[in-house]
């Protein structure tokens, strides 16, 4: 038998927690290679939820775990509570589920299949087809959750995971294990974002199920959501490959600009070898791309130790280079001969957002920094 653990935070829940409880038991008892063990991280809920937990566990004895934790966000609470689990209770498979029957446990079956099919991340999807929000969800809260999914969704070029922030999740213990030590200081809601990012880095295999998420049945929501978006935002921002390559590229342009302009005005170039000047400049400016792409927005697949890989990953990158200046000025010449020269300018910023940005972006990632 494989063990699976389902953690669940819990904040002011006696209203939902027992009967919440008794359903997973409910759902899964026909599983045949799982058993299924219960953590229950509660932050000294002042409602009593831990009492009703100590009280179900004289029922499901060593089926049932809590741990008690100080009340330091979401992200901290299933910190401490992931550290026990691999630590005391060692499962194959870890769950994050809510309390409040948001998360309906009959998917649970669903979730375990996927991961005995070979996915080493399970995500619990409301944007998929066949899954849902609640109709009755205010403007704002519908506002914040689609649009925060749009935002990470594209800023990691990850189209086809479609719900970042849920909160129904079945992960494998080893990609928890490796990514723990890094997780220690993100104590709210935006812990879901960085877990899913990092187990992507890793290489772990994701895979969604579509669910429906209700609203929750007793007790209150402790979200913030302006705080929850600002956060993840601004994790998006600084952990997000392509969002690092974009600014790579406009640093590289700013370097090629300057340094032709250097050496045509003031060093004086002349006329005949303003050719020379471009060229300079133009591969200072791919050496200094190609070293911050490595060392910073692909740090996570940095090139290996060998010289000789490096100088042929090199030699790439500047076909590559190549292959954009080449896409760019016929791009240009072919929009001015079909709509007139006026509007070069647009051509040109047009081609780069629109054809060497995402034609770059994929083929460093093809031949140059490819997934280990
Ligand atoms: N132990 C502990 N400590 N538990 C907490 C804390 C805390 O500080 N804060 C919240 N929880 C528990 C709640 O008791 C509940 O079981 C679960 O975490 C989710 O909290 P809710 O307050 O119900 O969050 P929500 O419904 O607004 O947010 C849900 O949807 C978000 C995306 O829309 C969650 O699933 C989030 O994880 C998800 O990002
Ligand atoms: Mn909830």
């Amino acid at each position: 038998m494989r063990k699976a653990l389902i953690v669940i935070p819990t904040y002011n829940e006696k209203g939902n927690i027992k009967s919440l409880i008794e359903e997973v038991f409910s759902v899964t008892k026909n599983l045949e290679i799982w058993s299924i063990e219960i953590l229950i991280v509660d932050s000294h809920s002042p409602d009593g939820t831990a009492k009703i937990i100590k009280e179900i566990q004289k029922k499901y004895k060593e089926k049932i775990h809590l741990l008690e934790t100080e009340k330091e966000g979401l992200g901290k609470a299933y910190f401490k509570g992931f550290e026990y689990a691999l630590e005391k209770i060692k499962p194959y498979v870890i769950f994050e589920m809510d309390a409040d029957w948001s998360h309906l446990p009959k998917y649970i079956p669903e979730f375990l299949k996927k991961i005995e099919e070979g996915a080493d991340f399970v995500i619990g999807s409301r944007y998929t087809k066949g899954g849902s929000i609640p109709k009755n969800w205010g403007l704002d809260r519908k506002f914040f959750s689609i649009l925060g999914n749009q935002v990470i969704r594209w800023g990691f070029m990850k189209p086809k995971i479609t719900d970042w922030t849920s909160g129904y999740r079945a992960i494998k213990s080893w990609i928890i294990k490796d990514n723990l030590p890094s997780m220690k200081n993100r104590s709210g809601y935006v812990f879901q974002v960085a877990m899913l990012d990092k187990a992507i880095k890793k290489g772990a295999v994701i895979k969604q199920v579509p669910i429906h998420f209700k609203n929750r049945k007793e007790g209150e929501s402790k979200i913030n959501s302006l705080k929850y978006s600002i956060q993840t935002f601004s994790y998006v921002l600084t952990h997000s490959s392509f969002i690092k390559f974009v600014i790579v590229g406009f640093i590289g342009f700013i370097i090629d600009f300057s340094i032709s302009f250097l050496l045509i005005e003031k060093a004086n170039f002349p006329k005949n070898k303003y050719w020379l000047a471009n060229t300079i400049s133009g591969e200072i400016a791919i050496v200094s791309n190609f070293i911050l792409n490595n060392f910073w927005s692909f740090s996570h697949k940095k090139i290996d130790n060998n010289l000789f890989t490096y100088l042929t990953k090199f030699l790439k990158f500047n076909l590559i280079s190549a292959g954009s200046v080449i896409i760019q000025s016929l791009g240009v010449q072919i929009f001015t001969n079909i709509i007139g020269p006026q509007y070069w300018i647009a051509y040109k910023i047009g081609i780069i957002m629109f054809v060497i940005i995402p034609y770059s972006y994929v083929l460093y990632n093809k031949f140059i920094w490819k997934k280990k």
